[in-house]
């Protein structure tokens, strides 16, 4: 049996071109960035070079670029290093603005902030298409708030921030003596979680506005274990890690040489392959609208109009996430849900939660995600086994789960 992948948001296969770029450091290339000697020093020049694709890419400086281990590094140093910065300067609590339905790596470290008493967090909720309103962010600044963290395109669902019309307000807010501003001891930070945007969304950090954007490697078709941090020059954050003077002394650790290689060859592919957009647009629309037509008590989750173009997330009435997942699995193809069932407990995604769904219908989501090898056949197939899966588990449990919502 074939199978089918459309799990293209939770990772991509590495392509060829990155793979090609990547081997030469795993072996005669071996070289520690650090070393003095010719072995570090070719090392050292492909981060050089790899840097400068990044800044190009992200419209920055090579300076402000610094490579991690992902996304979920890079996130981590945003909220707890600029947060670690304020108290070292003003010794007292900060606040930060982030969005409830932020990857479950900026809401965990807010929660872990929290909990130590390092700072205050507001979580903004999306509107029910999954939108965050830029007015909500502007109500929701303190005199205390350091930094806004909002991601570009939601993991989950797929949805487009307004990401430069939140840079716009915090620039206003940013700016001194304008007469509705208010007298600032330290500017407000801009942060996005980008990881989910960098492939089919303009992610100059000029435009945007922001001071911060984060990254990871394999969603565009790179290695694992891979990510960067884009910081503005003069942003004022500390290091969290300790033990070495890489990346311009703010992530100790030796440098990932051919991640980093790879990290780089993938971002070049992405910059050629920002014309093929179209083709998966059309192909999403193409699933969207064939399962909304063919499956009975089907939605689509989250705005059509400003979302991924590779992302489709719906809910099936009186189907359990989980078992879909399986049920397909077993049919030879691979999705996501963000619900996790265990027996006896039914959890829903905080995400659909946040867009104000209710648990019995959040439990039953799906999301698939397309990837530039994905084609209309494929589709096809997984209609036709979606279809099929769905009645027969209404069949089965359908009952069982309304009986069990209507309950509760
Ligand atoms: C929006 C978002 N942020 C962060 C991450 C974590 O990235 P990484 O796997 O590079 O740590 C992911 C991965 O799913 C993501 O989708």
């Amino acid at each position: 049996m074939a199978k089918i992948y459309l799990d293209h948001a939770a990772t991509t296969p590495v392509d060829k071109k990155v793979l090609d770029a990547m081997l030469p450091y795993f072996s005669e290339k071996f070289g520690n960035a650090m070393s003095i000697h010719s072995f570090g020093k070719v090392a050292e020049e492909a981060i050089d070079e790899a840097r400068e694709i990044l800044a190009k890419f992200f419209h920055c400086q090579t300076s402000e670029i610094i490579f991690t281990s992902g996304a979920t590094e890079s996130n981590n140093l945003v909220l707890k290093g600029v947060v670690k910065s304020y108290w070292s300067k003003f010794n007292k609590k900060p606040h930060i603005i982030t969005t409830a339905f932020e990857h479950h790596c900026v809401l965990d470290t807010c929660k872990s902030l929290e909990k130590e008493n390092l700072a205050e967090v507001s979580y903004i909720k999306p509107d029910k298409e999954g939108i965050i309103s830029v007015e909500n962010i502007k109500k929701a600044i303190q005199p205390n708030t350091i930094l806004v963290s909002i991601m570009y395109v939601n993991n989950e669902i797929g949805t487009l921030q307004p990401i430069q019309k939140i840079g716009d307000i915090l620039k206003a807010k940013n700016q001194p003596g304008l007469p509705a501003g208010r007298k600032l001891k330290t500017k407000i930070l801009f942060h996005t979680d980008a990881t989910q945007a960098m492939n089919y969304f303009d992610c100059d950090v000029q435009k945007l506005g922001v001071d911060l954007l984060s990254l990871s490697g394999h969603k565009i078709y790179g290695p694992k274990g891979i990510g960067a941090l884009y910081i503005k020059k003069g942003t004022p954050i500390k290091k969290i890690q300790d033990g070495g003077d890489q990346e311009f002394h703010m992530r100790a650790g030796t440098q990932n040489v051919p991640g980093i290689a790879g990290l780089a060859a993938a971002i070049q592919l992405v910059k050629n392959s920002k014309l093929k957009v179209q083709r998966i647009l059309k192909l999403r629309n193409y699933l969207i609208e064939k399962v909304l037509r063919e499956i009975p008590d089907a939605k689509l989750n989250g705005s059509k109009k400003f979302r991924s173009p590779n992302n489709a997330n719906f809910t099936f009435k009186n189907v359990e996430g989980e078992g879909l997942l399986l049920s397909l699995d077993m049919e030879g193809i691979a999705c996501s849900t963000g619900s996790a069932c265990s027996i006896g407990s039914l959890e829903s995604s905080h995400v659909l939660l946040s867009l104000g769904m209710k648990p019995e219908e959040a439990h039953g989501s799906l999301r698939v995600t397309l990837g530039k090898h994905t084609t209309r056949k494929e589709i096809d197939i997984f209609v036709k086994k979606l279809k099929k899966t769905i009645s027969r588990l209404r069949k089965i449990s359908g009952k069982v789960l309304q009986e069990f919502y209507s309950n509760k």
